[in-house]
C-alpha cells in the first residue's frame, strides 16, 4: 500500500478535524517532506486538502476511492491486523480468495475488487459486477466446523450484510432464503459461499464467502434480463455510503458472528449463538407466509412458506397435498 493512501486514510479518519503534518509523519514513520509530497499527490488525484497554518491538513473533498487502508480504518480494533487486499479488476474475488486460502490465508482475510469480469453467483450464473457502483468482496474463513453446519456460514453472512447495511445507511434490507438480500422487493445483494472439506475429519478446511452488493447502479444500467429483479441500495445513482465503510462493516459483523458461532466468543456457548443467529435470520426473512414456487434439482412445486428451521432449511407446505417439504438447497420464486 502506497504511503499516499496511508496518509489519505489518516486524513479521512480525522473527518473535519485538522491533522498536523508532524503526527502524520510520526504515525507513518516518514519525514514531514514525505507527508507534504503525499498531500500534493492526493491533490493531483482530485482531493481537496486544506493546509491550515499551525494546525495541519484537513481533507475537504475528493473522489470515492476504494482502498485497503480505507477499509482497515473502519474495522474494529481486534480486526485491524487482518490482510485486506483491494484490486482494480479481477475475474472473480471468490477465485482469488480460494487461491489465497489454499496458500494458507488466515481467517478473516479479505479480498475485494473495483470490478469483476467473471463474477459468479449460484448455479454458475453470472454476477453483473461493473466498476464504481458495486461492492465485490470475498472473505476467507476457517470456521472449524463439521460440513453439516456449512449452511450456517451463508446464514451468518446474510445477517451480517443486513446489519452492516442498516448500520452504515439506515436502510433495512430483508433476506430471501437462502443467500439473497432484498430491498424494496429487488435483489441488492447475492452471497456465494464455497467451502473445502477435509476428507478424513469431514470438517470444513476453509470457506470463502463472496458478497456482491449493488450500491448505486441505476436500473437502466443493468443488463435487460436483470431489470425486473435487480435493485440497488441507491437506485438514483447517488451513493450515500462508501464501499470502504460498507466493506468494513460487513467484515466486522461477519467475524463477530463467526466468533460467537464457531470459536469461543462472548456468548456462553455456540448453541446459544446459533439460536440467536437463526432468530435474527428468521426475523429478517421475507419469505415466511408467502406463496412460492420452488425447484430442487429435478423436483418442483408450489406452496406456502411456513418458515426457516434451525438447520436453515426452508419449510414449505405444498399446495397439492398439504404435506410439508424442508428444502436445504434449491431456488424459490415469490408468487405475486
Ligand atoms: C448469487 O447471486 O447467486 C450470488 C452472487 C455472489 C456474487 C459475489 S461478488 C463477489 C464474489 N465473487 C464472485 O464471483 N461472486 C461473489
Amino acid at each position: 500500500m502506497s504511503i499516499i493512501y496511508k496518509v489519505l486514510a489518516q486524513l479521512e479518519q480525522a473527518g473535519p478535524e485538522c491533522v498536523s503534518g508532524e503526527s502524520v509523519a510520526r504515525e507513518q514513520g516518514i519525514s514531514r517532506t514525505a507527508v507534504w509530497k503525499a498531500v500534493r499527490a492526493l491533490k493531483g488525484l482530485g482531493y481537496t486538502v486544506e493546509a491550515v497554518t499551525n494546525r495541519g491538513y484537513r481533507l475537504i473533498d475528493g473522489p470515492e476511492t476504494f482502498y485497503s487502508e480505507g477499509i482497515r480504518m473502519g474495522l474494529d480494533c481486534g480486526y485491524r491486523g487482518l490482510d485486506i487486499i483491494v484490486k482494480q479488476s479481477v475475474g472473480s474475488t471468490n477465485d482469488e480468495a480460494k487461491l489465497l486460502a489454499v496458500n494458507g490465508a488466515a481467517h478473516g482475510t479479505l479480498i475485494a475488487a473495483e470490478a469483476q469480469d467473471r463474477g459468479r453467483g449460484r448455479f454458475a450464473r453470472r454476477f453483473h459486477s461493473p466498476p464504481g457502483t458495486g461492492l465485490y468482496m470475498s472473505i476467507v474463513l476457517r470456521p472449524g466446523i463439521p460440513s453439516a453446519d456449512a449452511p450456517l456460514i451463508t446464514v451468518a453472512a446474510a445477517v451480517a450484510v443486513c446489519r452492516a447495511v442498516k448500520r452504515t445507511t439506515s436502510l433495512s434490507p430483508a433476506i430471501k432464503w437462502v443467500n439473497d438480500v432484498y430491498l424494496d422487493g429487488k435483489k441488492i445483494c447475492g452471497i456465494l459461499t464455497e467451502s473445502t472439506f477435509d476428507a478424513e475429519s469431514g470438517g470444513i478446511t476453509s470457506a470463502v464467502v463472496g458478497i456482491g452488493i449493488n450500491i448505486s447502479g441505476r436500473i437502466d444500467d443493468f443488463p435487460g434480463e436483470l431489470r425486473q429483479t435487480a435493485g440497488s441500495l441507491y437506485p438514483d445513482g447517488n451513493a450515500r455510503v462508501t464501499r470502504n465503510a460498507l466493506a468494513a462493516a460487513i467484515l466486522n459483523e461477519t467475524l463477530d458472528l463467526c466468533g460467537n458461532l464457531f470459536h469461543a466468543g462472548p456468548l456462553p456457548d455456540a448453541a446459544a449463538a446459533r439460536r440467536e443467529l437463526m432468530r435474527e435470520y428468521r426475523e429478517r426473512s421475507m419469505l415466511t407466509g408467502r406463496d412460492v414456487t420452488y425447484t430442487r434439482g429435478a423436483e418442483s412445486g408450489a406452496g406456502r412458506v411456513l418458515g426457516v428451521d434451525d438447520d436453515a432449511r426452508l419449510i414449505i407446505r405444498i399446495n397439492e397435498n398439504g404435506e410439508t417439504v424442508a428444502l436445504n438447497s434449491g431456488e424459490v420464486s415469490i408468487l405475486l
